[in-house]
């Protein structure tokens, strides 16, 4: 059991007074399917009281949940005090039959305990037998005996469910054509359940504090860098996230936009992830950003015409051919059907390495209102912080508003710019005001 409950000076901690911001959140999130994955060890956690009061608050703000959870470390428990040895504790390898005994033993058990939990926090809630399964077969001559693999899931109850407020728990074992038992991996069944349910999330709850990537916990990556990195250097993440980094690509790969791996022992965790910009644990993203690309050479034309309306209206400052194309490196792109409809840029400051600043923002009015600017400014700031910044800047004259109230930025002075930017931004005499946002 971990003794790391209590808040710890890594975690940032919501304030009530930070009420306004997760508000914010609420109408983007609100009947939106958010699937939970608790590792076993988190169910048997300290913090566990903890999380399921966290789950009640998503609950009270329209978030739909369902829950999923292992069992390894009950497995291992009951393998122990019995003195009767595992085939294996996680579900991918061979279960054989005096472990899949001991897992559905483990698995009501920790059903249970999830039970109680939520009854305490005066939850509805229900165990479910939503999973069909069949064997997993023989694979590379091992025969995985009772260890099985989804073939499909009872949507249209799970649904039903969630639709009358009834959390539905979800135990990694699934049911077979002739009903009897098989063994099923947790973190391909929460995969396999956020596609079926087209989820907006995964969280995965584990014990660790993120996404591990050679030693350092990597904050947010992209399905694309994650694939290619358990391709070419698995080793660089620990074998114990390995498998959770394998089902995030699954999960991306078949229409689930997010997956998180947060520290379910430390307190707040989840409520900061979710509702916090900075996030605690790691964010593994696909889809969302697929239409942003940088800019090419090629794309200047398009790029200065797409902003000329906006020069005209004072929105944007005047930038010629050659200035863009001077700085093309700096643009990035939203394409529809090989169209640019939005542009952003990103800048650093040769003299301040840490600060970096967005501008050009720019959607065509057709496209307003559909997240495009706001997923521009997230993905530039992104891109920001992978190259080490912690501050990121924007100067606007009318659309500040835009950035305090729909990406969290805060008005500041202009003495946060370097000197050589403070000096353009006294000669152009726009007096626009300065924004910022910490990454
Ligand atoms: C500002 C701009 C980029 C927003 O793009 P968008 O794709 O429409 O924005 P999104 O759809 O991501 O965000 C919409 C949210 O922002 C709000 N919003 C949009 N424009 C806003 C503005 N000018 N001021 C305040 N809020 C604004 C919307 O009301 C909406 O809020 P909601 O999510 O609570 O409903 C776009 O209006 C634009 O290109 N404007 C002209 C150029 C400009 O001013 N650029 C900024 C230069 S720094």
């Amino acid at each position: 059991m971990s003794n790391s409950a209590t808040p710890s000076a890594t975690t940032t901690t919501i304030k009530p007074t930070d009420l306004r911001g997760i508000l914010k959140y609420v109408p983007r999130f609100q009947d939106q399917i958010f699937v939970i994955a608790l590792d076993g060890s988190i169910v048997a956690d300290e913090n566990f009281g903890n999380l399921l009061v966290d789950i009640a608050v998503l609950r009270s703000l329209g978030i739909k949940v369902v829950l999923v959870h292992g069992i390894g470390q009950q497995l291992q428990e009951l393998s122990t005090s019995r003195g009767i040895p595992i085939s294996d504790a996680f579900g991918t390898g061979a279960t054989d039959a005096a472990t899949l005994d001991l897992a559905i033993r483990a698995s009501s058990r920790v059903s249970h305990v999830i039970l109680e939990g939520l009854t305490q926090n005066a939850l509805k809630c229900a165990i479910t037998n939503a999973v069909r399964a069949l064997p997993l077969g023989i694979l590379k001559g091992v025969d995985h005996q009772f260890t099985g693999r989804v073939d499909r899931i009872d949507t249209e109850f799970i649904l039903t469910l969630i639709n009358k407020s009834i959390i539905p728990i979800l135990s990694p074992i699934g049911y077979g054509p002739d009903g009897k038992a098989l063994r099923v991996n947790s973190d391909l069944l929460a995969a396999e359940i956020a596609e079926a349910l087209h989820a907006s999330k995964i969280i995965y709850l584990a014990p660790q504090s993120g996404l591990e990537i050679n030693g350092d916990v990597k904050r947010e990556i992209s399905m694309d860098a994650l694939r290619a990195l358990l391709k070419d250097q698995p080793d660089a993440i620990p074998e114990s996230t390995r498998s959770k980094a394998l089902h995030a690509i699954k999960a991306i790969e078949t229409g689930t936009p997010r997956v998180h791996l947060v520290d379910g022992r430390i307190f707040d965790g989840l409520i900061n992830e979710i509702f916090s910009s900075e996030g605690v644990g790691s964010l593994i993203y696909g889809n969302d950003y697929q239409q942003i690309r940088r800019a090419k050479r090629s794309d200047v034309r398009a790029i200065y015409n797409l902003t000329r309306g906006a020069v005209k209206r004072e929105e944007l400052v005047y930038r010629t051919q050659q200035a863009i194309e001077k700085n093309i490196d700096q643009f990035f792109v939203f394409e529809i059907d090989e169209n640019l409809i939005a542009c952003v840029s990103l800048y650093f400051y040769p003299d301040k390495p840490t600060l970096a600043e967005v501008g050009s923002l720019y959607v065509l009015p057709f496209y307003h209102n559909r997240g495009i600017g706001r997923k521009m400014v997230d993905y530039a700031c992104m891109m920001a912080k992978e190259r080490g910044a912690k501050t990121i800047v924007a100067l606007s004259t009318q659309s500040y508003s835009f950035f305090t109230s729909a990406l969290n930025f805060e008005e500041t002075t202009k003495d946060i710019l370097p000197e050589a930017r403070l000096k353009l931004y006294e000669e152009s005499g726009r007096n626009p005001k300065v924004l910022v946002k910490q990454v």
